[in-house]
């Protein structure tokens, strides 16, 4: 099943507003429609007669090993898309070897998370209050959290559309709470005070590595690397933050060049919808893709079976897996090292 019959069985099983909450981009959606046809634009160079009997899509990725670099994007209110909701995503990412990162704004325990076995980081909204935002590190560091992820692209909630009572009436209350001390859903009150420095206090205060997600400027991710960030995500928020932000299948290889020469890994996210799209990405210098709202889909419209919840999730990772394989055999290419630039048809 393509994801757009996913997207679109989705649409038919989910509440129209929780459906259209889920889908939306801030402002007029101007860069969340431009999303999937950036990647659409890239014309490959494929390879030919290098032997492809044996193709592997393994990797590693801060140090983990992966059997795919497909992975799942923070995102809050999965339990609306399946009662199961992040539970079910983390089970088929650990049945599927990938990793998924889970929203400081989510609707499940960590430790229910953790219970599955997922390899999982924290993707974390540092807070106006500090105190509280150490509570959510150490309580996922508790949990099994292997890095934390900080997002750097909301110092102000992006304005959408839908919002507002006509979708929260559908949703349990502790949607976006369930981490926060008393499932407090007013204690979300995210900082807008943030610099390069925040970088090496989430380090000092959890151990772990810090990735830095919604950068699109070469400039900022020379400074991310220089403050101590293991890694940098390219992303504008699935076009939920700022409207009219750049396409990340353009941005992203002016990121990659200003962090060469750096240890820093380079991570994509936004419109990714094929295989051919994670080939390209990847052969453009990210390291792994992240998967946003096709995940929602895939709970709520599950795959073949029409199962969804972590059969749903397990079809979504485990297709694309296997179409990056098939699509890496086509373009001559047996490992994802050997997804390099040139594999990027260019005019000039
Ligand atoms: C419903 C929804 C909720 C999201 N919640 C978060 C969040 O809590 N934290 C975050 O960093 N990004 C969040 N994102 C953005 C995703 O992590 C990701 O950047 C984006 O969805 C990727 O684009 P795609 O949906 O086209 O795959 C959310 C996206 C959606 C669609």
């Amino acid at each position: 099943m393509s994801i757009e019959d996913l997207q679109r069985r989705a649409a038919e099983r989910l509440a129209p507003p929780v459906s259209a909450w889920i889908n939306q981009g801030a402002g007029a959606g101007t860069s969340t429609a431009e999303a999937v046809a950036a990647w659409d634009r890239i014309r490959l160079l494929p390879r030919m007669l290098r032997d492809v009997s044996s193709v592997s899509t393994t990797t590693s990725v801060l140090g983990h090993e992966l059997a795919t670099p497909i992975l799942v994007a923070p995102s809050t209110v999965q339990r609306a898309a399946h009662p199961d909701g992040e539970v079910a995503t983390a089970r088929a990412a650990a049945a599927c070897g990938s990793l998924m990162a889970v929203s400081t704004n989510v609707g499940t325990p960590f430790e229910d998370i953790g219970a599955t076995g997922v390899r999982w980081w924290l993707q974390c909204y540092v807070l106006r209050d500090r105190g509280l935002t150490k509570y959510v590190l150490e309580r996922a560091l508790a949990a099994g959290a292997s890095a934390v992820v900080l997002t750097v692209d909301t110092p102000v909630t992006g304005r959408k559309r839908v919002d507002g009572p006509g979708v929260w009436d559908f949703l349990p209350d502790d949607i976006l709470s369930a981490n926060m001390p008393g499932g407090r859903a007013d204690a979300l009150d995210k900082a807008d005070d943030l610099t390069p420095d925040t970088v090496g206090w989430l380090h000092e205060v959890t151990g772990l590595p810090v990735v830095v997600k919604g950068v699109l400027r070469g400039d900022d991710a020379r400074d991310l690397a220089a403050a101590g960030a293991a890694a940098v995500h390219v992303s504008n928020h699935g076009g939920r933050q700022l409207d009219m932000a750049v396409a990340t299948a353009e941005a992203l290889p002016a990121v990659v060049a200003a962090l060469a020469g750096t240890d820093a890994e380079v991570y994509v996210d936004g419109g990714i919808r094929r295989a051919e799209h994670v080939l390209a990405a990847l052969a453009l210098g990210a390291r792994a893709v992240f998967l946003g709202r096709p995940v929602h889909w895939a709970l709520a419209a599950g795959g073949a079976s029409g199962e969804g919840g972590c059969e749903g999730v397990t079809e979504l990772l485990s297709g694309l897996t296997d179409g990056l394989r098939h699509a890496m055999m086509l373009a001559g290419a047996r490992s994802l090292g050997e997804l390099t630039p040139d594999l990027i048809w260019s005019r000039r």
